[in-house]
């Protein structure tokens, strides 16, 4: 893997060297194009401060364009044997003439194509705040690009499964048309894991970071020659590390105290490239409505302290039996705070993992929350690994 990263020839730094430029790019283009957004009522409150100052909006479509220019400039780098005739050929071609990777190229034109659609998508909910039920299926939508052309190319619909799952279902499942149905609904997930954990300052972008950082430091881990899979760790990097350098530009306007919001826009685009888990499925009671979902669940700012509390939401009684299941389960495991309201009301917690930080925890700052958050993300991560490594190793050999 070294001998790959500290050669200054490799594609590898070139897309370093455009991360880089990417990140200072962002950085500047946020503060130059900050009051345009105001003009354009491009804004939102900044509900955990003392005078909820209004602040511009959805800046997360600068740091996607100035992601995408640098990955469409970065197209020729991969390629760049084919131009001087240097013609690394690779030892499954040894014994074929050598032909130009067209599906190669069609793979990473794709990929951008799904992003840049995730990028408008999510920059029109920004605009015009689109309802819940349809929002859910923009990335499915973003994801066609990149599915169809994965379907002319390959078409492999085989999904490896995980050790504790193989007595019911083998080594290897096909999951046939299914699998497109399978990625859609991954598209969904990870953009929405993204959108949900939100609400205080830096933390979309402190998480996402953090994510793009384990796929990074994953896919270098299998930087070595005698790897089948080095082609596909060099994809995957080739598309983060951009990634991690423009996010670093953005997120040093909207770490505590934020001077801009990132918006829904990039919350979608950082879901397109990964995925986060536990907040999502804590928050399905609430999602799936079996209990209330206010407009907003991000917890509630206490003036007299300076810090945040965790919010509630009423709820009617008698309950349903399905709701009194879930709260039941979610008490047993520390989960939910239910309190009696009156005759017939009951509070409880909103079931995002900010709150739960709160609930457990206490109140706290709204800067050392969003750190409480990063630690979280970084132990999720930690146990990813722990899930790939312990559990699917073997089909590393397969
Ligand atoms: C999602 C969440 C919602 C959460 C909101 C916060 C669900 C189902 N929806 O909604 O509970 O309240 O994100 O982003 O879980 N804001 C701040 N400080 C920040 C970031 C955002 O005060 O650091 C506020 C601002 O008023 C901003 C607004 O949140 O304008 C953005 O909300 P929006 O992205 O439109 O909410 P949703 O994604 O629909
Ligand atoms: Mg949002």
């Amino acid at each position: 893997a070294l001998t790959i990263i500290f050669n200054t020839t490799h594609p590898l730094s070139a897309s370093a060297g455009f991360a880089i430029l990417g990140g200072a790019i962002t950085w500047e283009l946020v503060s130059a194009f900050k009051e345009c957004f105001v003009k354009a009522n491009l804004t939102g409150r900044d509900l955990a401060k003392v005078d909820k100052p209004k602040i511009p909006e959805s800046m997360g479509v600068i740091c996607a364009t100035v992601y995408l220019i640098c990955l469409f400039l970065f197209i020729p780098f991969p390629f760049m044997e084919w131009f001087t005739g240097k013609g690394i050929i690779s030892r499954s071609e040894e014994f074929h003439v050598p032909t130009f990777p067209h599906h190669k190229l069609g793979k990473f034109l794709s990929a951008m194509l799904s992003l840049q659609s995730m990028t408008f998508l999510g920059f029109a909910d920004d605009v015009f705040d689109i309802r819940w039920r349809y929002k859910l299926l923009l990335p499915a939508i973003a994801s066609i690009p990149i599915l169809m052309v994965y379907y002319v190319n390959f078409g492999v619909t085989h999904i490896v499964v995980p050790i504790p799952l193989r007595f019911v279902f083998g080594k290897i499942m096909d999951l046939g048309f299914l699998y497109y149905i399978y990625m859609g609904m991954i598209a969904i997930f990870c953009t929405n894991s993204i959108n949900i954990l939100a609400g205080i300052n830096g933390v979309e972008i402190g998480q996402s970071l953090i994510i793009a950082c384990s796929i990074a430091i994953n896919d270098l881990l299998f930087l070595n020659d005698a790897d089948p899979a080095v082609e596909a760790h060099l994809f995957s990097l080739y598309f983060i590390l951009p990634f991690i350098g423009v996010s670093f530009g953005l997120l040093f306007h909207n770490w505590y105290p934020s001077r801009v919001f990132v918006g829904d826009t990039y919350c979608y685009f950082a879901g397109m490239t990964f995925a986060v888990v536990f907040n999502f499925i804590y928050s399905c009671p609430q999602l799936f409505r079996l209990i209330d979902c206010p407009r907003h669940r991000l917890p509630r700012f206490n003036p007299s302290t300076l810090k945040l509390e965790y919010s509630r939401v009423k709820i009617q009684k008698p309950l349903k039996p399905l709701t009194l299941l879930v709260l039941k389960i979610f008490m047993l495991f520390g989960l939910a705070e239910i309190n009696e309201v009156g005759e017939n009301n009951l509070e409880i917690n909103n079931f995002t993992l900010l709150n739960l930080l709160l609930l457990r925890f206490g109140p706290l700052r709204e800067q050392t929350l969003a750190i409480f958050v990063m630690i979280v993300q970084i132990l999720a991560s930690c146990i990813a690994f722990t899930i790939r490594y312990r559990l699917t190793i073997k089909t590393v050999l397969l």
